[in-house]
This record gives structure tokens, C-alpha cells and sequence, in this order.
């Protein structure tokens, strides 16, 4: 039993990614609908993504990227108090994925919460781990970002403007206390929504809304509805304003400037709005880490993946100050800052 104490601060003690072996690139995709390597280039920076085989849960992806987040932070599964898992691509409807990755991780008894906040889920996990950790409530808070997208997408010409976008992984870092006197701090999160855009990025069926069943009706089979539908305009303009938004609330909140900033690690949809985000914040090239050429948009799988592979590029070390923000369906949106 934890005992109750008032504000600690919380750090982030490890992290982990993991994505499958199959590598499917522009071409591989330009072989099964009307679409090509210099359309999605240009348009988006994406070359290739990671597609599971068959058998491959997101909850599978998230065991072994939870893993290397533990084995970074050096601790045991065991020593958990909680599991946050983020995911539009879950196991089953229900119970949450952070189940099925509960008991894999073989730690039954803890609690295991699933939260839906898509591209931003990332950051409301992290936020909502920061809040169990500062109120005393819970000592080491697994979150987890994992996708499984390849198996929803609509994978022909009339899905294209999205199914290009997608990719499969999963990223993961362990919070905890920080020690008094620890350089390394998660400084603040800052979160929004915007319900009044929650069609312009969704899947319409199935679902409880509108008609007397949950299964898509045949009409809405036939014209795909079971897939993601994306007014890609809207997204791109939206999330090429609040994502400025976001961190420019998160260095006023800390009384910090955009020079004080080491790293900036953006949610990737577009590598066009990261370039739009940088411009208007005026951020150099060298400061952003972007990993859409690799791996495409993986959700909420994607920030914890772009900070493993910052470390493993070398590009994230100790002592930095980390700008993340996100945009994504809902339309959700936001900003975490933190010294690594
Ligand atoms: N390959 C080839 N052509 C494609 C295509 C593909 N994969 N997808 C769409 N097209 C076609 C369309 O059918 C359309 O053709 P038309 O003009 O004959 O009707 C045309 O390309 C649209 O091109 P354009 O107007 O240049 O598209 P765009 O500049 O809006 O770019 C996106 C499209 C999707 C790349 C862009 O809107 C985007 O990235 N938006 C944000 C999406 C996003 O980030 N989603 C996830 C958010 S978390």
C-alpha cells in the first residue's frame, strides 16, 4: 500500500519501442492501389511504414516495447503500480488492450486504464501518469502507445489518402518519482480537445450512434464506413496551428523560450505541418527529430518511438529540455515539456 503524500514530481525513468519485421514501402503500396512513391513523398516525407503479420495484437506490440521501457528503467515488471495504454487499434471492442498487456506482463492486480485520444493519446497518458505520481497516489506508472493500424485500413485506391499515412508500433516509457534534487523532471502537460471536429477524422461504424444496431448497415459497408475517413485539409490546417499552440503554452507555463528547448519531438502525421510547426515557431532543423520517413503516422505509438530513436541516434541526452506535442482526432491536441 502507497502511502498518500502531497506534490511529488514525476520523471520519466525509461523507454522502449518496438515495431514488426515487415517493411512496406511506397512501392510495395503503389503494387496494390493507384498511388506512388513520389505522391507520398512529396506530399507527406513518409517512405516506408512496418505492417504486422497476421497473428500480431496491438497488445503484442505493446508487451515487447514495454519491455525495453522496464529494462531502460531497470526495474521489474513487478514493481508497477499502474498501466496507462493509449490505442485507436485495440485487441478486441472490449476489455481494454491495457488488459490483455496486464497479463502478459504477468502483474495482475494493478490497475490497467485504456485511454482513446488517438495521435494525442501519448500525451494525455503521460499527463494522467504525471497526476497519479504527483498526488502520491502511484510510485511507477507504465504508459504505452501501441497500434495495430495496418489491419483496419482500407487498402485499395479508394482508400488511399489514408491508408498511406498509417503504420504499425509501439513506444513506451515507465514514469516515477523523481528524487529530490534530480536533474531530470517532468515539467508540465497541457491538454485540449475540440469535439465540434470529431467527424473529420473517425470511424463512422460500427459503433452505438444513429441507427439500431452496433454493426455497419450494408450501405455503410459498401461505402467503406468501417474504415478511417479523413478530411485530410482540415487536419493538416488545424494541426499546423495548435501544435504551436500547445508548446508555446507549455514554455509559458515553465517560463521558458523556444532557445531554452534542446529537443522538440513532434507527433508525426505530416512531416509538411512539422516543417510549418518549426517555421512558425522559428525552431532550427537540427532541433526537431523526425521519424515519418520510417515509420509513417504510428498514433499513439508515435512519440515514445521518436524519443527511443532520438536516444539511439544520440541526438536525446541527459540534461536536455524536450518539447512533445500532438494533434490528432477528435480533434484532440497538446504539449508536455520535460529535462530528460
Ligand atoms: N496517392 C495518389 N493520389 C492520392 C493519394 C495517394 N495516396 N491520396 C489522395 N490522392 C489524390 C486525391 O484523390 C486527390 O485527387 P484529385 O485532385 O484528382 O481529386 C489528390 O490526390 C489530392 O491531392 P492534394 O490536394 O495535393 O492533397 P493534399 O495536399 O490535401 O494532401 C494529405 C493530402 C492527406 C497528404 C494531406 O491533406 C495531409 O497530410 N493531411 C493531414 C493528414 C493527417 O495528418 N492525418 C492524420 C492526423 S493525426
Amino acid at each position: 500500500m502507497i502511502q498518500q503524500t502531497t506534490l511529488q514530481r514525476s520523471t520519466i525513468l525509461g523507454v522502449g519501442s518496438h515495431v514488426p519485421a515487415n517493411v512496406v514501402t511506397n512501392h510495395d503500396l503503389s503494387r496494390i492501389m493507384d498511388t506512388s512513391d513520389e505522391w507520398i513523398v512529396q506530399r507527406t516525407g513518409i517512405r516506408q511504414r512496418y505492417w504486422v503479420d497476421p497473428g500480431t495484437s496491438t497488445s503484442d506490440l505493446a508487451l515487447e516495447a514495454s519491455r525495453r521501457a522496464l529494462s531502460a528503467a531497470g526495474i521489474q515488471a513487478q514493481e508497477l503500480d499502474c498501466i496507462i495504454l493509449a490505442t485507436l487499434s485495440p485487441d478486441h471492442e472490449f476489455p481494454g488492450t491495457g488488459c490483455f498487456l496486464q497479463a502478459k506482463l504477468g502483474v495482475p492486480g494493478i490497475p490497467a486504464l485504456d485511454i482513446r485520444q488517438q495521435c494525442t493519446g501519448f500525451v494525455y497518458g503521460m499527463s494522467i501518469a504525471d497526476q497519479f505520481i504527483r498526488t502520491g497516489m502511484y510510485r511507477k506508472v507504465l504508459v504505452v502507445g501501441a497500434e495495430v493500424h495496418s489491419k483496419g485500413l482500407d487498402r485499395t485506391t479508394r482508400g488511399r489518402d489514408v491508408s498511406v499515412l498509417f503504420g504499425d508500433g509501439a513506444g513506451a516509457v515507465v514514469m516515477g518519482r523523481a528524487e529530490p534534487g534530480e536533474e531530470s523532471l517532468f515539467c508540465s502537460s497541457h491538454l485540449h480537445a475540440d469535439g465540434n471536429y470529431a467527424r473529420e477524422l473517425w470511424i463512422e461504424s460500427p459503433g452505438m450512434a444513429a441507427h439500431g444496431d452496433c454493426h455497419p448497415t450494408p450501405e455503410q459497408t459498401a461505402r467503406g464506413a468501417h474504415y478511417p475517413a479523413m478530411n485530410g485539409k482540415a487536419v493538416f490546417m488545424h494541426a499546423s496551428k495548435r501544435m504551436p499552440e500547445a508548446v508555446m503554452e507549455a514554455l509559458q507555463a515553465n517560463g521558458k523560450t523556444v532557445a531554452d528547448v534542446d529537443l522538440f519531438v513532434f507527433h508525426q502525421a505530416n512531416l509538411r505541418i512539422n516543417e510549418m510547426v518549426a517555421k512558425q515557431l522559428g525552431i532550427p532543423e537540427e532541433k526537431v527529430f523526425n521519424t515519418i520517413d520510417r515509420f509513417a503516422n504510428t498514433t499513439a505509438a508515435t512519440l515514445p518511438i521518436g524519443l527511443d530513436e532520438a536516444i539511439r541516434a544520440g541526438k536525446l541526452k541527459k540534461g536536455m529540455l524536450v518539447a512533445c506535442a500532438a494533434f490528432g482526432s477528435g480533434f484532440t491536441w497538446g504539449s508536455a515539456l520535460f529535462r530528460w
